[in-house]
């Protein structure tokens, strides 16, 4: 990857290594700017000529409007040429910002991720990326070419005529003043707009992800006015940033589109005067007809330095987010026990893990149990540097867990978490991200041994089946199941699983869990279980309490020494006891 899409500093420096490109761009729309005021001197001449009664031969005409053809064409090609290398390059820009913004989000902690929202993440991802297209293809290459044919046009008027050419700066100058303040309007309104858009964003996204809440619920007035809210506020930031500035933004349009209107009065009466010639007079006004679209164009790019300045300073935030610390001597385990030494770990204020001190070896299962929210999934992430921790360390093979690659650590671990995410991609897909150059046969073999292989083949294109973001086309079960399908052919030495077969059928589970067995066979496997009957026969069980480590030992030895364990214990016999009697046995 390139250097400056490693080490941004702005979105400009994405810029720099595309800098002979540009370069080239300029060049090609510089060209065509020198051949538009060519075609307009060819035309001022035909036009002297007819105003000084000069007889046209029709040599003359058909050499003059051949030229004048010829220059257009040459202006025409060069802004075609121009324009398509600058799209060229602006386009490569783009894709280098959304890959980097992506390989960004893998280095940085999932807090930092999550405070921003979906929403956010999208609009800068998609939007605000976007957006950077206008400086890029357009802005730089046509703005310098822009700039360069209206000042060789001012510099042209003014040698005409002085009084002429101030006259019309002085206009000009009007025109700026306008859409200075139709600007600085603008600049005041922005960040209330922008903010208005970053909530509606986020709004839409909670809106579309909760939908089957807010219709079961009916949340007209909780959730949907939220969003319903956040649209209705970015309708009046929108119009009250276009009212602000529109009666600005009617001068000066009037006046930048028409510097003939103010040429023409000066130029007429230097030339009843006798202090112009007919040709003069002429080349004045087709100068003047030439600046009306430059300096338009130029103005146009005007909002768009305040707005993409505030869209970059957004996208430059994300890419300079503090990473994760990566060691400058990094270190791979040889073996693969997890220690954890008087482990802190806070999301913000409070403590959710308090001086953890555990060892899980290789080649055993660690079961994690404990009452909801006793901070189980938290500890998992901090084995996979998904959070960073405080104070004390995790170790694995002896190695901290900052001085291991983070490329390495995620190749170590096999995770199933427990909100079991699939992509928008067919059942095969979703399995091969565990393992990318996995045959088809490897595939199916994992699929069998998570119990998935049966109910693949029955859905309409078997691992070609498309599965919805939101899984919505399998069940909660299935969605666990190809998860786990995926851990499986990853066979990484660490195994995590968080409440992997809580959705598992009874029958299935048997299954499920023979296979577990023998993928965790010469592993260090930590399980997360509510259903304690999975886990019995644990090596070790550790009873996490409010972030606490409370105890750790095995099945028998924790139900009569762990009141916590005993009580976890008995709550499961009586959901187990529970599903009895809802199947009939009611005594
Ligand atoms: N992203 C987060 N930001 C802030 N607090 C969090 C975050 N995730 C979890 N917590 C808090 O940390 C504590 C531990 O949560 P954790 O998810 O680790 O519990 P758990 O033991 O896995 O619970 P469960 O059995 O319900 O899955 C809880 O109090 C929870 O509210
Ligand atoms: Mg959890």
């Amino acid at each position: 990857m390139k250097e400056s899409v490693q080490n941004p500093n702005g979105i400009l420096s994405f810029a720099a290594p595309y800098r002979g490109k540009f370069i080239v761009c300029v060049c090609e729309l510089l060209l065509s700017g020198a051949a538009n005021i060519a075609a307009y001197l060819v035309v001022a001449d035909i036009f002297t000529k007819i105003f000084a009664d000069t007889p046209l031969t029709s040599a003359y005409i058909l050499f003059a409007a051949g030229l004048a053809l010829i220059f257009m064409l040459i202006k025409n090609g060069f802004e075609y040429l121009g324009l398509d290398h600058s799209h060229g390059v602006a386009f490569s820009i783009l894709a280098d910002l959304r890959q980097a913004l992506a390989q960004k989000l893998l280095k940085i902690p999932m807090g930092s991720v999550r405070k921003r929202g979906h929403g956010e993440i999208k609009k800068n991802f998609v939007d605000n990326v976007e957006e950077m297209e206008v400086i890029l293809a357009h802005m730089i290459p046509e703005g310098i070419g822009n700039i360069t044919s209206l000042v060789v046009a001012i510099i042209a008027l003014f040698l005409i005529s002085f009084k002429m050419a101030l006259g019309l700066m002085g206009v000009i100058l009007i025109g700026m003043t306008a859409f200075m303040l139709m600007f600085i309007q603008g600049v005041k309104k922005m960040k209330a707009y922008y903010a208005a858009s970053k909530s509606m964003n986020n709004n839409i996204i909670d809106y579309i992800n909760g939908m089957e809440v807010i219709k079961v619920f009916n949340q007209t007035a909780t959730s949907y006015k939220k969003y319903s809210d956040s649209v209705s506020d970015f309708k009046i930031y929108t119009a009250d940033w276009a009212k602000s500035s529109w009666k600005y933004t009617a001068v000066y349009k009037v006046i930048m589109t028409s510097p003939l209107l103010f040429v023409l009065p000066v130029g007429l009466t230097l030339y009843t005067g006798g202090r112009l010639t007919i040709g003069a007079l002429v080349l004045s006004a087709i100068l003047a007809l030439s600046m009306g679209g430059p300096l338009l164009r130029l103005m146009s790019f005007a909002p768009s330095v305040a707005i993409l300045r505030e869209k970059s300073a957004h996208i430059t935030a994300i890419l300079k987010e503090e990473e994760l610390s990566q060691s400058s001597k990094p270190k791979i385990p040889e073996h693969y026990d997890i220690d954890i030494s008087d482990l802190y770990f806070a999301y913000t204020d409070k403590n959710v893990l308090e001086d953890i001190r555990l060892s899980f070896p290789q080649n055993t299962l660690t079961a994690l149990v404990g009452e909801s929210g006793a901070g189980k999934t938290t500890l998992a992430r901090l084995l996979m540097r998904f959070w960073e921790y405080q104070t004390g360390e995790i170790r694995i093979g002896g190695i901290c867990l900052k001085d291991i690659p983070f490329d390495h650590l995620m190749q170590c671990i096999s995770y199933v978490s427990q909100d079991n995410f699939l992509f928008r991609m067919s059942i095969g897909e979703n399995i091969r991200i565990g393992k990318p150059d996995a045959t088809q046969e490897e595939i199916i073999k994992a699929a069998k041994a998570a119990c998935c292989h049966d109910f693949i083949m029955e859905a309409p294109q078997g691992y070609d089946t498309v599965v919805t973001a939101s899984g919505a086309t399998l069940s909660g079960g299935e969605r666990q199941r190809v998860t786990i399908a995926r851990a499986i052919i990853k066979n990484a030495p660490i195994i995590i699983l968080d409440e992997a077969t809580s959705f598992t059928d009874p029958e299935n589970e048997d299954k499920l869990q023979e296979a577990l067995n023998k993928l965790i066979s010469g592993k260090t496997v930590i399980v997360i279980a509510h259903r304690l009957s999975t886990i019995v026969h644990a090596d070790q069980i550790v009873v996490l309490d409010n972030g606490k480590v409370h105890k750790t030992g095995k099945h028998l030895e924790l139900i009569q020494t762990s009141e916590i364990y005993r009580h976890l214990w008995n709550a499961h016999e009586n959901i187990a006891g529970w599903s009895i009697a809802v199947g009939g046995d009611t005594e």
